[in-house]
């Protein structure tokens, strides 16, 4: 293949990657590829959300090199196939897909280009394995463009034994998550909120500080359609010790994960069978870098999503927990003082947390506005 036509299908790749949002993706990054079959184009595909098929998959869904009925590929129909990224080729304990290069081999591709080896040390080796099983595979080392694509999956490189964490919440156009007088239910319209139910559906976990538990009564479960297979797990940070009976939280069939302080305490009135984790109390407030670390190892979360209060948005930002913060705008103004994070203040606006790689979606009355923490900070 002459060096313009691999450029122009890399392009095509890329521009395939660029269909997804890396707020639905994190922690993996965005790829896009190109299936072919005797050097035609037959095929195209990304990675759309965190747990999804991954874009491979995909472009031989697109080829029409996919069985629905084993949920196998089909040999024969794609040739080669051209990637942003080195395809995945190891099956871990938290990994919710079949390594992408058992699939391309048995799709009977040949050839395989890809735009950088995988930057995460403990998944590269596709190279490797596909050398061995006979496939002639071309690495681009197109580290820049990836790397712009990618704001989350690099900052979750940096995030060691804890899940990638984002914050969520509703606020009105002065930032507002609830009236003084503690009323929050609803600021965002339909879509907004349908939306939320997709963004927990495909998380591992939520959690909720102590006062929006008692204020807002959440179920935090995700409620889609069709439904989704897998709930989140339910995460309770320093619940109270007795609730209403009717209680939303105490209802479903979502797991929950009570976090309460280290030694003795009573149990609290919750089912039997529930999980608890105990973590120290640091200053007051429980030590949230020992919780997420006991989240990923002990619970497989690779995905936290953390939907409030202010004072729990606060403590993440406090202990550098935070890797993006998704904000649902609604147009209107609430005025007092429930400002959507509670927490220490920066000495001037130079100083501040500066966000990246803005991604902004109109639903309804309201904007979706999701930004990264960059990796450095
Ligand atoms: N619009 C939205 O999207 C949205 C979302 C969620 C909540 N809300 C609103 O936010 C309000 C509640 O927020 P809030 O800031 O008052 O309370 P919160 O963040 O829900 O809970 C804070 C309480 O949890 C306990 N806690 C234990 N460990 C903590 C830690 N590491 N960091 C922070 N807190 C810890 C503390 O209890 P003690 O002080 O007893 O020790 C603390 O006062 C409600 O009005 C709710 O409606 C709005």
């Amino acid at each position: 293949m002459s060096e313009e036509r691999q450029k122009a299908l890399f392009l095509r790749a890329q521009a395939e990657a660029r269909k997804a949002s890396w707020l639905f993706t994190a922690p993996n990054p965005r790829v896009g590829a190109i299936a072919l079959q005797q050097g035609h184009v037959v095929g195209r595909g990304f990675h759309r959300v965190f747990g999804g098929p991954h874009a491979e998959e995909m472009a031989l869904r697109d080829a029409g090199a996919w069985c629905e009925k084993s949920n196998q590929p089909l040999a024969g129909f794609v040739d080669e196939m051209m990637i942003t990224l080195e395809p995945c080729c190891k099956s871990t304990a938290t990994k919710k897909r079949r390594p992408c290069t058992d699939i391309l081999l048995e799709a009977g591709v040949r050839k395989v280009t890809f735009g950088l080896n995988d930057p995460n040390d403990s998944q590269t080796g596709a190279a490797e394995k596909l050398n061995r099983a006979g496939v002639q595979v071309t690495t681009l080392r197109e580290h820049r463009s990836f790397r712009h694509l990618n704001p989350a999956f690099f900052r979750d490189l940096t995030c060691v034994n804890r899940p990638w964490i984002f914050l969520k919440w509703a606020s009105s156009l002065d930032g507002k998550m609830a009236t003084s007088g503690g009323v929050s239910q609803w600021i965002t319209g339909p879509e907004a909120r349908q939306e939320v139910h997709q963004l927990r559906a495909i998380s591992d976990a939520i959690l909720i500080g102590k006062t929006t538990l008692i204020e807002d009564d959440p179920s935090l479960t995700a409620r889609i359609t069709p439904p989704s297979s897998k709930q989140p797990l339910r995460v309770l940070l320093d619940p109270p010790s007795t609730f209403p009976a009717n209680a939303k939280i105490l209802q479903g069939d979502a797991p929950r994960l009570w976090v309460l302080e280290d030694g003795p305490q009573k149990v609290g009135a919750w089912p039997i069978e529930d999980a608890v984790v105990r973590v120290p109390r640091l200053s007051g407030n429980l030590c949230l870098t020992t919780l997420v670390g006991k989240l990923a190892t002990e619970f497989s979360v690779r995905r936290l999503m953390v939907e409030g209060g202010a004072k729990v948005h606060g403590s993440f930002l406090a202990e550098g927990l935070v890797d993006a913060i998704v904000r649902y705008e609604a147009p209107f103004l609430l005025g007092g003082p429930r400002c959507a994070v509670d927490g220490p203040s920066f000495s001037s606006p130079q100083d501040a947390l500066h966000l990246v790689s803005e991604e902004t979606a109109p639903l309804g009355r309201d904007v979706r506005r999701a930004l990264c923490v960059p990796p450095t900070a």
